[in-house]
């Protein structure tokens, strides 16, 4: 929708803002950090804050890159200030585990997520304690496996029917491809929807609200973002997004009032709402509740796996003798016996370990959640040091995947270290202590969707490394952009090739 235009345009604007400005506010029951008790504390060395902030708003560097080196700089915990906050980069396996795992209950989520609040509301990522724990429950069975089963034929279907556009030779950007594929397997697999036509309004408006809450969230003040033109114009682009989530939820009332379920996600949230599952869930999901958890799972369904597979093309095009060998695994198990290939099922998936160890491995170099942060609800003894209540702690994927205490090579691409003796694809393969492989995070606020992201990323690159090896338009500089996810800064221009044995059916 434009945000110019007509008088009722601009009214309707106005109010999308106003209520996305509405969701920023956290729930009354929501916790909040107790008083510290500890008084004046020694704290671990550091940068200084104004120079953090400084690196983070100036963009020469990827926040993954400035937090990294400050981790490495200042292991295992580093302290500096920022926008009031004291914050501590912990890069330690064992503490890291100890703070987001251990202490679970002790902590809430950090600064990053409660900048996106005017987009994602008080959905599964942003909310907190019991009602957290509730919509959660309530969100379970779509990721049952025997779902993730029925998905999977979908994942499939989705990709075929994307490749169906790519020709030999053509140029694509694979970020953009990536993207308006996941997004259209999340609509139809969780919503019972189409949205591949909402895909380039969304991959956009996505795209600019991430970068600029991430960026505004270095600020912190939220009456200083909303009196930013930039903060109030972020504010107002969540409205677009509201308009297709709003057409999703609309569509799945008329079915549900004409006694359709759609035995998908939103069917069991819209039921939840309307009759008897209230009672089992304690009270009915308001509208607006409705909103977030929609757009919660649109965003965390689709970007993230977007990501990993954009990155994974690439590492590929990067490392030749990888991609061949992939594409040995693919053409062996998807050998149709009358010199074709077949389109992947679920089954086949314990048949591709390699596929999944390209996946893995790329996942371990280009975590797409790669940083999470968190907000102590109490004084909290982390390592050596006395961590008062209020201050946050920050973990990263991108900081411990990438740390050669752990990992030989780090910064090798090498999937093989995913394979065991017998050949088959092993998460505990590489060997590493417990909190060093964190890329869907920890306990009850782990990844709801890790089984389905894996059953995803592997079924559609083996989908389309069957018969595609895209290659990197020469010249390009690849660099990452870490803002709510990790992205790699400018899109990745790539001109497609068809294997040379892949039937053209
Ligand atoms: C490669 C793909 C993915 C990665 C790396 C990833 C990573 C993560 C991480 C690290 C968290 C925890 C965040 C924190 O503790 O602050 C998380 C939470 C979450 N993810 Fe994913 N995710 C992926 C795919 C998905 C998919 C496909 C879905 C849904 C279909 C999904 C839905 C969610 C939701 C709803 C949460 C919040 C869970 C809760 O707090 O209860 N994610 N994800």
């Amino acid at each position: 929708m434009s945000s110019t235009g007509t008088a009722k345009d601009a009214t309707r604007t106005k109010e999308g803002a106003a209520k996305a400005a509405a969701r920023r506010r956290a729930p009354a029951d929501a916790p909040a950090p107790a008083p510290s008790a500890l008084g004046k504390v020694e704290r671990p060395d550091g940068p200084h804050g104004s120079l953090v902030v400084l690196a983070l708003l100036r963009r020469k560097q990827s926040p993954n890159q400035i937090f990294e080196a400050i981790a490495r700089a200042h292991r295992p915990i580093a302290h500096f200030r920022m926008a009031g906050d004291h914050v501590y980069i912990v890069s330690d396996p064992q503490l890291v585990t100890d703070v987001f795992l251990t202490h679970a209950r002790d902590v809430m989520k950090g600064r990053g997520l409660q900048a996106a609040r005017p987009l994602l509301g008080n959905g599964l990522l942003t909310s907190e304690g019991e009602f957290h724990l509730r919509q959660r429950r309530l969100a379970q069975p779509a990721f049952h496996k025997q779902r993730i089963a029925t998905y999977a034929e979908q994942m499939v279907t989705e990709a075929v029917r994307h490749e169906g556009g790519w020709t030999d030779g053509g140029h694509v950007d694979m970020v953009e491809e990536m993207t308006s594929l996941t997004f259209a397997i999340v609509g139809r697999t969780l919503f019972g929807t189409d949205l591949t036509g909402d895909a380039r309004t969304f991959g956009d408006t996505l795209e600019e609200l991430m970068n600029g809450f991430g960026q505004l969230s270095a600020i912190g003040n939220e009456r200083i973002v909303r009196a930013l033109p930039k903060g109030r114009h972020l504010l107002s682009r969540v409205e677009d997004l509201d308009a297709v989530v709003q057409r999703i939820i609309d569509e799945h009332r008329a079915d549900v009032a004409n006694g359709i379920d759609r035995h998908d996600l939103l069917s069991w949230m819209i039921q939840a709402r309307d009759d008897e599952a209230a009672a089992t869930y304690g009270t009915s999901m308001s509208d607006e509740q409705l909103r977030d958890e929609v757009m919660t799972f649109v965003l965390a369904g689709h970007e993230t796996t977007a990501m990993a597979l954009s990155w994974a093309w690439w590492l590929l095009a990067s490392n030749p003798d990888i991609a061949g060998r992939l594409h040995d695994e693919l053409a062996r198990v998807l050998d149709d016996g009358v010199g074709g290939l077949r389109a992947p099922s679920y089954e086949d998936i314990s048949s591709l370990p390699y596929t999944y160890a390209v996946m893995a491995e790329t996942i371990r170099m280009y975590p797409p959640a790669w940083i999470m942060g968190r907000r102590l609800l109490t004084d909290l003894r982390v390592g050596d040091w006395d961590l008062p209540s209020g201050s946050i702690v920050l973990g990263s994927p991108w900081i411990l995947h990438r740390d050669e205490r752990f990992w030989g090579d780090a910064t090798t691409f090498r999937p093989e270290r995913w394979v065991d003796a017998d050949g088959a694809f092993d998460e505990s393969a590489p060997g590493v202590p417990r909190g060093a492989w964190i890329p869907f995070g920890f306990g009850n606020r782990r990844c709801i969707g890790e089984q389905f992201a894996w059953t995803e990323a592997v079924l559609v690159l083996a989908t389309l490394a069957a018969k595609w090896q895209p290659e990197l338009v020469p010249g390009t500089v690849v660099q990452t952009q870490a803002a709510v996810t990790l992205r790699p800064r400018n899109g990745l221009p790539m001109t497609l090739r068809r294997h040379t044995d892949a039937p053209h059916v």
